[in-house]
């Protein structure tokens, strides 16, 4: 399987060749492939407010590149390098709040600098530091998705029909993709009819993106509105729904795109499965429940406007962009260090305490 799943990997959105990092603009797929280059850590930050890169596992890596940009500018600036430094932290901890994968890389490259020897490189450290989050996670992919298709297979072996929210697919990761890396992953095993893919108001994750990747594969792939979902768990056999993670709490509670507190809601009253996938790197365990996580409100322009043109006339909107799905909704939580069925504080406890599967 892992050799079908590496040769299977096209897209990806996130590249660091010759000391730049390259981002795929999202804002512009499906119609163009417009690859940025970015050389300071403010400008990555601004990348992933406007959402060029976007993903919880993406923004992470790209902000671990983002602190290496800074260190090179910073030390070739002279002076006191650390403090300027530490200030483009603070510039991209503050890019976005929910996606708890960015403070992970970032204190993951705070405490690599605070290991320094006197005789070290820094940038060369710092470099490596960098890649290896990045390569992590595309390894924790792969894991990932072996243990979601072994998840299917057990519990209906069969062809499926699956619903998926937002876009959680090589786009949003360093490599193959969580929630769309075990879809990706159940079709290549066979066990795979049809994907729904919900649209994801406002920002269409779902249109621009997911469908994108699914459709550019042969993955059979149909768009629905969000609105849809229930409708479409009561007629057309959905047997699973899978999605990605933002921030998973202590006990098992789930921050991901707005809409998937509805989905698991309307899978549960459906009897459809509701799987969640994500690497470690998305679960806090200083955060004990999905109460505490901040979401993150956007402009109301994103649903004010479609495609720049005014579609509300005399109202304001409210924007977030996140919701919480309590752990009681949730079947399985799939993580590269195992699987955790019907989440509960003990039972994320003893998942982190444990290695990695690879
Ligand atoms: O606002 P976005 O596009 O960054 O939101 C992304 C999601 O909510 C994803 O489902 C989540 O980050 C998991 S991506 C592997």
């Amino acid at each position: 399987m892992r050799e079908q799943l590496l040769a299977a990997e096209k897209v990806k959105a996130i590249e660091w060749r010759d000391g730049r990092l390259y981002l795929l603009d999202q804002r512009v797929l499906p119609f163009e492939e417009l690859w940025l280059a970015y050389e300071s850590a403010a400008e990555v930050a601004s990348a992933i407010k406007s959402m060029v890169v976007r993903g919880a596992p993406a923004i992470g890596i790209s902000a671990a590149y983002g602190v290496v940009l800074s260190a090179r500018q910073r030390i070739q600036e002279g002076g006191d390098w650390r403090a300027a430094l530490e200030s483009d932290f603070q510039v991209l901890a503050d890019s976005r709040p929910t996606a708890v994968n960015l403070f992970w890389a970032l204190n993951r490259m705070r405490d690599r600098l605070a290991r320094l020897k006197p005789q070290d490189d820094v940038l060369a450290v710092l470099e490596t530091e960098a890649l290896g989050i990045h390569e992590s996670d595309r390894e924790a992919n792969l894991t990932m998705a072996q243990l979601g298709v072994d998840l299917i297979r057990k519990h209906q072996g069969n062809l499926q029909n699956l619903l998926t929210h937002c876009n959680t697919g090589a786009l949003a990761t360093g490599g193959f993709g969580t929630a769309l890396g075990v879809i990706r992953a159940a079709y290549l095993d066979g066990l795979v009819e049809r994907v729904y893919a919900d649209e994801t108001r406002p920002w269409l994750q779902g249109s621009r993106l997911t469908a994108w990747e699914l459709a550019n594969e042969g993955i059979p792939v149909s768009l629905n509105a969000d609105s849809a979902a229930a409708h479409l768990m009561k007629t057309r056999g959905i047997t699973w729904v899978i999605v990605g993670a933002d921030r998973i709490t202590a006990n098992g509670d789930v921050a991901n795109k707005i809409g998937t507190y509805q989905l698991a809601v309307n899978a549960m009253h459906h009897g459809v499965r509701f799987m969640v996938v994500a690497p470690s790197s998305t679960i806090d365990m200083d955060l004990e429940s999905g109460e505490d996580i901040p979401i993150e409100e956007r402009d109301g322009s994103e649903l004010l406007e479609v495609a720049g043109k005014r579609v509300a006339a005399g109202v304001d909107a409210v924007n977030p962009v996140f919701d919480v799905t309590p752990a009681d909704l949730i079947d399985f939580i799939v993580t590269e260090k195992g699987v955790v069925e019907r989440p509960d504080l003990a039972k994320m406890t003893q998942l982190m305490c444990r290695k990695r599967l690879h």
